[in-house]
């Protein structure tokens, strides 16, 4: 991988989005847990192998009646209400998910409607686990340019009905879930987005994909059949990008923003794929693992949600103190890797 190209976008980026901050956030799980201990009733699988390989302990799997939209309209109501802020405040939503309500049309304008939002820009972005930090840094951009008052960013997914609950190589892996934020000018300027990072790896894409269902490969009896229409998934290789990826992007923040990792960093928020990919990641990095957040145990890999349920999380748990540094680093289908430091 080109490490020099991901340097060259911290030091042009750092400092260019700082007074854009998260002015509210919100998240939502759906209300059914699926434990270990279920999946070791459904395939051939065990409590041991999934924790121990995973650190996954349960996950959430949305109802029969509930979309992507759903999960993301529940999150986006907490993080509008969370900003002190009305649905009609919203001038843009950009949804992140790998998981749309359908092709056409996008799920953010579905959110939209049932957020009962008024008329504003709508558009959802594929860029795997990574998205919710593509959106980021989109959404912050048109805040920091004044195009924009208040951006709607949303990372919403229900990866359990796009599981082949057959392969237990993959479908104990992932749950359902949806974060969200409003991003608005800061009267502090110090506040927001220090830093930031997106970038994708031209090759391996065939590592992680959903092969059947769009136009490469539209639907038929044949690819139904044989669950093409499933996340097929190559653990190992996807386990090497996440790990190297993953540290490289993070490391370029931090060298592009800081002058030490574990003075200038307070908290790290890894995407939530595997608890042994992240603490890699940190011994890497060579960061101090108590500073890493988690919720992987009780949500398993949420794809685009995982990075602000765990803000989420945190935040409402008083985490956080002013000045506090945030590193957050998403990897994912594309091969997607993207980051940024947020400084509370
Ligand atoms: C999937 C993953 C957990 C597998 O862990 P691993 O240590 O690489 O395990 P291996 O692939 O070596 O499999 C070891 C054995 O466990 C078996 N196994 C796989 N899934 C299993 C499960 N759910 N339960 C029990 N055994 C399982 C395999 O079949 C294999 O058996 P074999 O040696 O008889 O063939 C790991 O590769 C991973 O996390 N990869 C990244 C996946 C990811 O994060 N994807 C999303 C990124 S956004």
């Amino acid at each position: 991988m080109s490490r020099d190209r991901i340097r060259e976008q911290t030091t042009r980026n750092y400092n260019k989005l700082l007074g854009v901050e998260i002015k509210g956030i919100g998240s939502y799980l759906p209300e059914k847990v699926l434990k270990n201990s279920d999946l070791e009733k459904m395939m051939d699988t065990s409590d041991e192998w999934i924790t121990s390989r995973t650190g996954i302990k349960a996950r959430h799997v949305a109802s029969d009646e509930q979309a992507t939209s759903d999960l993301g309209a529940e999150a986006a109501l907490n993080a509008i209400n969370d900003a002190g802020l009305i649905p009609e405040d919203i001038d843009l939503i950009i949804l992140a998910t790998a998981t749309p309500d359908h092709f056409i049309s996008a799920s953010a304008s579905i959110i939209q409607h049932k957020i009962k939002a008024g008329e504003c820009a709508c558009y959802d972005i594929a860029a795997g686990c990574s998205g919710f930090v593509y959106g980021i840094v989109i959404g912050a951009q048109y805040v920091q340019n004044g195009k924009f008052d208040n951006v709607l960013v949303i990372g919403s997914e229900t990866l359990s009905r796009f599981l082949n609950w057959d392969d237990r190589n993959s479908a104990v892996l992932f749950g359902d879930g949806a974060g969200a934020v409003v991003l608005s000018k800061s009267s502090d300027p110090k506040r927001g987005f220090l830093n930031f990072c997106i970038t994708s790896n031209p090759d391996g894409g065939e590592h992680l994909t959903l092969p059947a269902g769009g136009s490469a490969c539209f639907t038929s009896a044949e690819t139904v059949n044989s669950k093409k229409h499933t996340v097929h998934m190559n653990g190992k290789e996807v386990f090497k990008f996440a790990t190297t990826w993953g540290t490289n992007v993070a490391a370029a923040l931090v060298e592009g923003s800081l002058e030490g990792i574990n003075d200038g960093i307070s908290y790290f928020i890894p995407h939530q794929a595997n608890e042994r990919i992240n603490l890699s990641i940190c011994k890497r990095l060579n960061l101090d693992s108590n500073k890493m957040l988690s919720n992987i145990a009780t949500t398993g890999n949420t794809s685009s949600a995982s990075i602000p349920l765990v803000m989420d999380q945190e935040i409402k748990k008083g985490t956080f103190k002013k000045g506090d540094s945030l590193l957050a680093v998403g990897f994912g289908a594309g091969l997607t890797a993207a980051g940024f430091i947020y400084r509370f």
